[in-house]
């Protein structure tokens, strides 16, 4: 089978495009035929090899983390799904890459995909989804009339988190870019301001929940304009300096930091499914890129410049 693979940590250009052994199901496992694997941020991190401290890979390795497809073939004991059913999922790195015609998994760690989306639109989901439901429910709690600033609305994470702060009441503030404004005003945004023009802290104040996938100046301006009591949610590791910064800060202002820290979360992809039927979480894809076009579709994340969801078609 074709699969897009590192055989060493770098730029795009070490994203080869394989032909490598179709994989076995084994016991408890499934064989699904991918139809489409979602494009992280995340993904450019494992290929630079930032996080090979934490997941020492072995190479070559298949990149990617979300996908959609079909199961094809059952494993031994396999019994929760049935060949033909159309499933979606993430897996960590250790489960191998979705970058690939196919995918032996564990059958306990993926799900029916939603009725109502395409295999490109759950193959978008996963990640970003799991992430916004975290943020959003777990980790700020959203009550109505409650005052939300998202960061870079236009994001992955952004584009899921608002759809949900929305439903859920909340007055949103999101900062992007001016050519992303219909896109953030699209998914529910109450104000849209151009962070490349505009200080946040002249327009938004008596923040409740303020997400923070920037960092840096970003983030200790944040503190500026919340409530005492308010929640910042934290998308990035940061550096020892700010974290300092962020201990007398939060003491000042009476703020507290929450860290998104994303793990394999199954049952958040049946919340997930659920709000997508119900329409609470509309899926958007903007960029489609075929398999043997990673490279391109690693390029345009890694310029940080875009909206909505990348996938690859496989
Ligand atoms: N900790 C975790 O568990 C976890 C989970 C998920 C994601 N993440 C991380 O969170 C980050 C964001 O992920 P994502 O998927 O939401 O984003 P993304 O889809 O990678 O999108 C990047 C967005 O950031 C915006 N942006 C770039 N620079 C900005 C700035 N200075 N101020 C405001 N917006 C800016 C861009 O908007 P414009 O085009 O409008 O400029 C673009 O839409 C990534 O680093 C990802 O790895 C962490």
């Amino acid at each position: 089978m074709k699969a897009v693979q590192i055989n060493k940590y770098g730029h795009d250009d070490v994203l080869e495009v394989a032909d490598i052994p179709r994989p076995t199901p084994g016991p408890g496992q499934v064989l699904v035929k991918i139809h489409a694997a979602g494009v992280n941020y995340y993904d450019i991190k494992i290929r630079e090899g930032w996080l090979q401290g934490f997941f020492p890979l072995k190479l070559p390795h298949t990149i990617g983390n979300d996908f959609a497809g079909e199961v094809v073939e059952l494993g031994d004991g396999a019994s929760k799904f049935e060949v033909g059913d159309k499933v979606y999922g993430l897996i960590t790195v250790h489960h191998g890459g979705t970058y690939a015609e196919y995918l032996a998994v564990d059958e306990n760690i993926i799900r029916p995909m939603p009725e109502n989306t395409s295999y490109l639109e759950a193959a978008s989901l996963p990640m970003p989804g799991l992430s916004g439901l975290l943020a959003m429910y777990d980790l700020a709690g959203i009550k109505e009339g409650q005052r939300l600033l998202y960061h870079g609305g236009a994001g992955g994470v952004g584009t899921v988190s608002i759809q949900l702060a929305k439903h859920l009441g909340a007055h949103v503030i999101a900062t992007c870019s001016e050519a992303n404004f219909d896109f953030v005003k699209g998914l529910g945004a109450d104000e849209v301001l151009d962070y490349n023009t505009t200080d946040f802290r002249d327009v938004a104040s008596a923040i409740d929940v303020a997400v923070d996938p920037i960092g840096g100046d970003t983030n200790l301006r944040t503190f500026e304009v919340m409530n005492p009591g308010g929640v910042i949610i934290v998308v990035l590791r940061d550096d020892p300096v700010e974290m300092a910064n962020r201990e007398r800060l939060c003491r000042e202002h009476q703020v507290e930091v929450k860290v998104l820290a994303f793990d394999l979360y199954p049952e958040g992809l049946d919340t997930l499914r659920n709000k997508v039927e119900e329409g609470i979480i509309k899926p958007v894809v903007e960029h489609v890129y075929p398999l043997d076009q990673a490279q391109e579709a690693h390029k345009l994340i890694q310029g940080r410049h875009f909206a909505g969801r990348i996938v690859l078609e496989v």
